[in-house]
C-alpha cells in the first residue's frame, strides 16, 4: 500500500525553500504528499526558533500525535528545522535533546542531513520497500532539486547560516556558521527555472548581502579575486532576462552590508524590482548596541535617503523588536520617531523573545514586563497601520504590474512591482500571468483595482 507524508513548515521563506526540498527526497521514495496530518504515515515538522511561540506551537502538536497514533502504530514523525541541533533518532545513544522534550517524536533531523533520511525511514519502516535514490551522494542539500510549489515563482537559496550574532537572535545557533553556494550552482537552478517557464526569482538567505563573504566562504576558492560576489551573482542572474526571467528579488539584508555599489546594481539591472527588505530592529542607538547591530539611527536614515535617490519610490520594509532586555520607554518613543521619519511600506514587529543560549538570554535581563511589550507594539502598529494606508494611497490612478498568485470568487491577487498585495476581479484565472492593474483604492494592506489591457 502506497504510504503518505504531510509537512507542516513554520518560519521564514527559508524554511518554505528547504520544505520543497524535502518534497522532493520523499516524493523519489514513493511517498505521496497529504494535506492533513490525519491522512498521513510520516509527519514532519520544519521548525521556527526564532520565538518561543513557534517552538510551543511544535510541541502543542504532540497530543494530536498521541491520538493519530492509536490507530496507526506504524506513524512515523520528524521535526527538523531550527529546533534541531543534531541528526539522531530515538535508538540512538547520542541523542538531541528534543527527542526527550517531545516523547511522539520519533526522529530528528538537520536540514543539512536530509538526504539521510531515506535510510532513517527505512531502519523504522522494515516492512516497506524503500527504493535507492540518486540524491544520497550529493555534496550538499542545495543539490537536490526541488519540487517547487509554483511553476512562475520560486525561492532560490544562495547560502545558510549568519555570523552576525545579533545578541537577541537563536539563528547563528541554530543554522550555524554563514556559508553560500557557489554561484555557478546558483545560477544553474536559476537558469532551469526560466527554461522552465519561472517569471520571478527570490534569492534567500539570512543575510544575501554578505554572500560570498563570510569567513567560511573565503577558506574556499569560490570566491576568491571577486569583489562584490553579491552583486555579481544579480547580474549574472539578471542576464537570464533573455530567457524570459521578468522579476529578481532578494531576502533578507542587514543594512551595514547593503554598499552603494549595491543600491547602484540595483538601480540598473533590469529585472531588479523597486522593493527591498531592510530589518532596523529599533530606532534608539543604545538599544543598537546592545543588540550588536553595527549601525546607528541616523546611519540607517541616510542609508535611506541613498536608496530613495538612486531609487525614486522604492518601497522599504523593516523589522523591529519591542520590549529588548532595558529599553526604556524614551527608546522605545526613538523607534516610534524613526518611522515617522522613514515611513516604511511594512514593518515586520515583534515582541522581543528571550531566547536560551544567545548573549542576551546569558548577559541582559528580560525586563521589559509583558504588558509594556504589548503596549508598544500596539502603539507601534497603529503608526503602521497609517504609513502602510498613506504608502499605498500613493498608487491611486497609477498603472502596476502584477503577478497572480491567487484565484477565487471571481478575484485575482497577486504582488505589484512595490510588492504590494494587489486585489482585481476577472472572470478568468490568471495564476501565473503578469497583467497590467489601474489601482482605484489603496487601503491598508492592499491595492484594489481592475485589469487594463493594451
Ligand atoms: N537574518 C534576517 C532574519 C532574522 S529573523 C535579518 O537579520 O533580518 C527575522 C526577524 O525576527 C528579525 O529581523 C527580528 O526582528 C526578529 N527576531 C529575531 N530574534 C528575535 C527574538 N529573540 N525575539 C523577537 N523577535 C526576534
Ligand atoms: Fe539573526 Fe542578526 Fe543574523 Fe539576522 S543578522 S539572522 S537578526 S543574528
Ligand atoms: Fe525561524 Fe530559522 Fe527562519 S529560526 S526565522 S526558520 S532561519
Amino acid at each position: 500500500m502506497k504510504r503518505s507524508y504531510y509537512i507542516q513548515t513554520l518560519g521564514c521563506q527559508m524554511n518554505y525553500s528547504d520544505s520543497e526540498r524535502i518534497d522532493r527526497i520523499l516524493q523519489n521514495l514513493g511517498l505521496e504528499k497529504v494535506e492533513s496530518m490525519n491522512n498521513a504515515d510520516l509527519i514532519i515538522f520544519n521548525t521556527c526558533s526564532i520565538r518561543q511561540k513557534g517552538e510551543d506551537r511544535v510541541f502543542g502538536q504532540m497530543v494530536n500525535i498521541t491520538r493519530l497514533r492509536k490507530n496507526k502504530p506504524h506513524l512515523l514523525t520528524a521535526i527538523t528545522g531550527c529546533m534541531t541541533r543534531i541528526t539522531s533518532t530515538r535508538q540512538d545513544e547520542e541523542r538531541d535533546k528534543l527527542l526527550r522534550r517531545a516523547p511522539e517524536v520519533d526522529f530528528v533531523f538537520r536540514i543539512e542531513d536530509l538526504q539521510r533520511v531515506p535510510e532513517i525511514i527505512k531502519n523504522f519502516w522494515s516492512d516497506f520497500q524503500i527504493p535507492e535514490i540518486a540524491e544520497a551522494n550529493l555534496a550538499s542539500y542545495f543539490q537536490i532539486n526541488p519540487a517547487y510549489t509554483s511553476s512562475f515563482q520560486a525561492f532560490v537559496p544562495i547560502g545558510t547560516g549568519c555570523d552576525n550574532f545579533c545578541t537577541y537572535c537563536i539563528v547563528p545557533y541554530s543554522r550555524k556558521r554563514e556559508i553560500s553556494r557557489s554561484m555557478d550552482e546558483i545560477f544553474e537552478e536559476c537558469k532551469n527555472l526560466v527554461e522552465n517557464g519561472c517569471l520571478e526569482i527570490t534569492l534567500l538567505g539570512q543575510n544575501v548581502n554578505s554572500y560570498g563573504l563570510s569567513n567560511l566562504d573565503k577558506k574556499t576558492d569560490l570566491f576568491k579575486d571577486i569583489d562584490q560576489p553579491f552583486i555579481e551573482l544579480l547580474k549574472r542572474i539578471d542576464s537570464l532576462k533573455n530567457k524570459g526571467l521578468k522579476r529578481l528579488r532578494f531576502t533578507s539584508n542587514h543594512p551595514k552590508d547593503l554598499s552603494d555599489e549595491l543600491i547602484d546594481a540595483m538601480a540598473t539591472l533590469e529585472t531588479q524590482m523597486p522593493y527591498v527588505h531592510l530589518p532596523v530592529q529599533s530606532g534608539s542607538d543604545q538599544v543598537l548596541k546592545h543588540m550588536n547591530r553595527h549601525y546607528t539611527a541616523d546611519w540607517y536614515r541616510d542609508l535611506v535617503r541613498k536608496l530613495n535617490e538612486k531609487i525614486p519610490g522604492i518601497a522599504i520594509s523593516t523589522d523591529i523588536i519591542v520590549g529588548f532586555c532595558d529599553e526604556t520607554e524614551e527608546q522605545f518613543m526613538e523607534t516610534c520617531k524613526l518611522f515617522e521619519d522613514i515611513e516604511w511600506d511594512m514593518a515586520y514587529l515583534a515582541q522581543y523573545s528571550n531566547r536560551k543560549g544567545t548573549f542576551a538570554w546569558k548577559n541582559l535581563q528580560d525586563n521589559v514586563s509583558l504588558s509594556d511589550k504589548k503596549k508598544r507594539w500596539h502603539k507601534l502598529n497603529i503608526i503602521l497601520k497609517a504609513y502602510a494606508l498613506k504608502k499605498h494611497k500613493i498608487f491611486e490612478g497609477k498603472t502596476v504590474e502584477v503577478l497572480v498568485e491567487k484565484y477565487g470568487n471571481g478575484i485575482c491577487e497577486g504582488r505589484s512591482e512595490h510588492f504590494k498585495t494587489t486585489l482585481f476581479p476577472s472572470d478568468e484565472n490568471l495564476i501565473g500571468k503578469l497583467v497590467k492593474v489601474y489601482v482605484e483604492r489603496g487601503r491598508e494592506w492592499q491595492l484594489e483595482g481592475h485589469m487594463i489591457t493594451d
